[in-house]
């Protein structure tokens, strides 16, 4: 396993990190099995874990706790991600900062993430929406920046809204914010336009979410997959979303190199862009961590395959499905 700085926290992060939403809020997760796939992982060097207090209201973070206990002797990174007080995701335009983020939320749920993990300190802390409108609003600067001096958290973060890379960039102005998670993968190569320069001038970390476009780049869905009523996957792969992202997905395969994987290759193109620190493949099976965390040695994509790839960029727009 490589590692890259993670911003300006003088952090070494794994470049295949863990993505822990499905094992506590999608349809088919074992406990179990979620538990020995977060053990092989720190074994094979993986060191940064992205959890959130909504992801099972509070079973990921549980989860996440319970591995730092079982691996006291090595430094495992925690991020997690406060919800917003109206429970809407995502923001919308409009929505003021008291709506989502007033001070005494963001103590008191940043108080519940550390209640669910066991630690007395969060690595670093997202907001799990975001409007930019609310750069110039002091309070949740000094609001995070008291919970700093107090030793609860070491960094901040923001997790932009999907498809919206631009709507976070007059806050990292700010200087206020260490991390950005945004959706970067073959399709959404979006922030390769403002985002990522910014995050390179003010040394900004870039945690890359959603390799996989939520499975699409695995290659194993067809028009039919069918996701369980109670799944959200089944309100976002709706019949529209699905079989757009299936065909951009089936034009991907004569692509693959021989001896690689759609996966392998989804990863690798992330990774060869050097902006970002680490990806969080969202991970439930050991024979998935194992195959994921391989392509976090260092190797990247030809320049001839990367150009080809960068035909693939595919902009979207929110939605009311997108969510
Ligand atoms: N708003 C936000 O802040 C936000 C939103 C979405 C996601 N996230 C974060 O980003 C992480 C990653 O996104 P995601 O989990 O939604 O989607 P993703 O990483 O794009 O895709 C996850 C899917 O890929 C499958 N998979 C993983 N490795 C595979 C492999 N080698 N071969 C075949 N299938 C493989 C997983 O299966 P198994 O689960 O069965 O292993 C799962 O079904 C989340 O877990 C979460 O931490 C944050």
């Amino acid at each position: 396993m490589q590692y890259r700085e993670f911003g300006r926290t003088g952090w070494k992060v794994s470049e295949i990190g863990y993505g822990m939403w499905g094992m506590a809020g999608w349809t088919g997760s074992d406990d179990k099995e979620s538990e020995r796939s977060l053990d092989l992982a720190v074994e094979l060097g993986c060191n940064f874990f992205d959890t959130a207090w909504a992801y099972g209201n509070g079973k990921s973070e549980r989860l996440l706790g319970d591995l730092v206990r079982r691996h006291a002797g090595k430094k495992l990174y925690i991020a997690t991600k406060i919800p917003p007080k109206n429970s809407i995701w995502p923001s919308k335009r409009g929505f003021i900062l008291d709506e989502c983020f007033p001070p005494d939320h963001i103590i008191e749920y940043t108080e519940k993430s550390l209640k669910n993990l066991g630690v007395e300190t969060i690595d670093l802390i997202q907001f799990h929406v975001w409007e930019d409108s609310w750069a110039t609003d002091e309070r949740w600067g000094r609001t995070m920046e008291d919970l700093k001096k107090a030793g609860k958290i070491r960094a901040v973060g923001i997790s932009v809204n999907r498809w919206e890379p631009d709507n976070s960039l007059e806050t990292l102005q700010t200087g206020r914010i260490d991390s950005v998670q945004v959706i970067y993968n073959i399709f959404d190569q979006a922030p390769e336009d403002h985002l990522f320069p910014l995050c390179k001038k003010l040394n900004i970390g870039v945690i890359a979410r959603v390799p996989f476009d939520e499975g699409t780049l695995t290659g194993k869905f067809t028009r039919h997959t069918v996701f369980p009523k109670d799944d959200w996957r089944s309100t976002y792969f709706v019949p529209e979303n699905l079989t757009a992202s299936v065909e951009h997905a089936d034009r991907l395969k004569p692509l693959v190199p021989k001896g690689m994987t759609l996966t392998d290759m989804a990863l690798r193109f992330i990774l060869s862009n050097d902006i970002v620190s680490t990806t969080i493949p969202g991970m439930r099976k050991e024979t998935h961590v194992r195959a994921n965390i391989v392509t976090g040695d260092g190797t990247k994509l030809p320049p001839n395959l990367l150009a080809e790839l960068k035909k693939h960029r595919w902009d979207r727009t929110p939605t009311e499905w997108s969510q």
